[in-house]
């Protein structure tokens, strides 16, 4: 069931890719809720299948890959009407990938900012008709109407001259510009989700500090709801509600902010914590390493994938069968046999 406050909310999801070498299972048991106008953080290291399930939902997985299981439920506005109150319930995972539906709502209702924005623009056309194609593609405008909205846009993105900066291309700006570009585009038609992969991965410090900012202030101001993908604990302190922790294709763990900080369930989110240093921190202990390395995709572990690298596996039980996905409080749930018996 999807609660009334989630703009989406994926349950088991399984994406996989049937290569010549074998089958890939990218996501695979995949759950998480998206809260309206929250952000969303997913983390996780790199081959967990971060990118692959934000391809999923907008039905862009590149073929060999496809969608094998699962529901992505999205609570879709009524009459067009994006901040509205009523809903109907669209399993993503049902539509044409091509089909009119996605294509509405693929850009118009769930956008995207990839990662490195040179490969998501166009360098033959200029950054104004980018933000105006994206804008006419979607609502009923005219021309004139678009130009004077890219520059608006480009103006809320915090870019430096606006209507200068219209038509210019590309590879006139630098990457922070660039990204400040898409990001206009991708909040264009006013989007009810946001997507942003890994945005600030290609930018130095200070330029990401900058568009972290940005986004977080439009966020509110917009009312936009966000996944952010990262593999950056800092920025997820930074800029989410809640946060989604990815191993091997699953969620082992989703809570808010500050219980996945202060009280990790899960023995990879603890393992996880204590690699990254903290300000603040008392004893002079030694950042761990979590031990072993991320298993080949193509040869996932039975049982809970994380075993081999657990230092609370339970032989016998952990390595033989998959934990179930439990609520162990209001608003938080694992994926580990230690917490099979707690209720809440
Ligand atoms: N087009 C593809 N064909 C085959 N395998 C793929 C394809 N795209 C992704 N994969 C595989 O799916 C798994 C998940 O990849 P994904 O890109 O989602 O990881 P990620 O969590 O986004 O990592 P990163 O932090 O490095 O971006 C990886 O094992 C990857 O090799
Ligand atoms: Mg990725």
């Amino acid at each position: 069931m999807v609660e009334q406050e989630e703009v989406l909310r994926v349950e088991e999801l399984r994406t996989y890719f049937y290569t010549q070498e074998g089958v890939v299972r990218a996501v695979d048991g995949a759950s998480f809720a998206v809260k309206r106008r929250k952000v969303l953080g997913i983390v996780g290291e790199s081959g967990c299948g971060k990118s692959v399930a934000a391809q999923s939902i907008l039905r862009i997985v590149p073929p060999p890959g496809r969608i094998v299981g699962g529901k992505i439920l999205y609570q879709r506005p009524l009459d067009g009407e994006k901040m509205g109150s009523a809903f109907e319930t669209v399993d993503l995972t049902e539509l044409h990938p091509r089909g009119p539906e996605i294509r509405e709502i693929r850009g118009g209702e769930i956008s995207m900012v990839f990662q490195e924005p040179m490969t998501s623009l166009d360098p033959v056309y200029t950054v104004g008709d980018q933000i105006m194609e994206a804008i006419t593609l979607h609502q009923k405008v005219n021309r004139r109407e678009a130009r004077l909205r890219a520059i608006d846009m480009l103006d809320q993105v915090g870019m430096p001259r606006p209507e200068e900066t219209v038509d210019s291309y590309p590879h006139q700006l630098s990457g922070g510009m660039r990204q400040r570009v898409m990001i206009a585009i991708a909040l264009s038609c006013h989007p009810s989700l946001l997507i942003a992969d890994e945005p600030t991965t290609a930018l130095d410090v200070t330029t990401e500090a900058q568009i972290l900012d940005l986004m977080r202030n439009l966020q509110q101001q917009m009312g936009t709801a966000i996944i952010y993908i990262t593999h950056n604990l800092g920025v997820i302190a930074e800029m989410c509600d809640d946060v989604a922790v990815m191993y091997l294709g699953k969620v082992v763990e989703q809570a808010d902010v500050d219980a996945i900080f202060y009280n990790p369930k899960h023995p990879y989110t603890q393992a996880l914590l204590r690699s990254i240093p903290r300000i603040g921190q008392k004893t002079k202990k030694r950042l761990e390493p979590i031990k072993g390395i991320v298993p080949d995709p193509y040869a996932i572990p039975q049982g809970c994938p994380f075993w081999p690298r657990c230092a609370h596996v339970m032989p016998d039980l952990c390595d033989q069968v998959p934990p179930d996905y439990v609520p162990v409080a209001p608003n938080h749930s694992v994926r580990c046999h230690l917490y099979r018996q707690e209720k809440i």
